[in-house]
């Protein structure tokens, strides 16, 4: 039996939503949980992990999670960043991910943009390291949206081809 295991860290949301498309497209057994709540992870046959980008990077729960990760354990990660997608910080963040877990064996990765916070516009825009991002962050405001979703979800049904064929 495939069990799968859909592991995310979500500060404001963004993330969860597409933890919860690409849960709501795989077969069972299949577990949704927050990185926090998430344990016996070599009883999993595939874990899907997500995070937001924070700081052109990983957060440092999920950074730990990602080193907790068994060897050779199949994992498909994702990302919901402010940037614009393909733009070099969205890539970045998820190459390191790829790295930090790279006991792993990595089957996909996928990210789409998701809106920023006014809180966090507004704190983030007046430090000069996050200027790069903050400026394209405007226009992230109607993200995740269906095209997004949509877009998880097939994600999700590749990952599922790519590891079946993989055993
Ligand atoms: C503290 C903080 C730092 C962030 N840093 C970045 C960043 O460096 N680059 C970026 O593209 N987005 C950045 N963002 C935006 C988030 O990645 C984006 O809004 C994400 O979709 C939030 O996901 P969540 O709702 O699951 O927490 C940051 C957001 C916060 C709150």
């Amino acid at each position: 039996m495939h069990k799968i295991l859909v592991a995310y860290f979500s500060l404001t949301g963004n993330t969860k939503k597409i933890a919860e498309a690409i849960y709501e497209s795989l077969p069972q057994p299949k577990i949704l949980r927050p990185i926090a709540e998430a344990s016996g992870l070599d009883e999993f046959d595939l874990i899907f992990i997500g995070f937001p980008v924070h700081s052109h990077s990983v957060p440092v729960k999920v950074e730990k999670f990602l080193k907790a990760i068994p060897q050779g354990q199949k994992v498909a990660l994702f990302s919901t960043h402010g940037a614009l997608t393909g733009s070099r910080l969205s890539r970045e963040a998820i190459e390191h991910a790829v790295v930090t877990a790279s006991q792993a064996k990595i089957i996909s990765t996928f990210s789409c943009r998701g809106k920023v916070s006014p809180q966090a516009l507004e704190v983030l825009s007046q430090l000069p390291e996050h200027e790069a991002w903050a400026d394209m962050a405007a226009s992230a405001s109607t993200h995740p949206n269906e095209h997004d979703l949509e877009d998880a979800r097939a994600f999700a049904r590749w990952v599922m081809a790519l590891s079946r064929s993989e055993r």
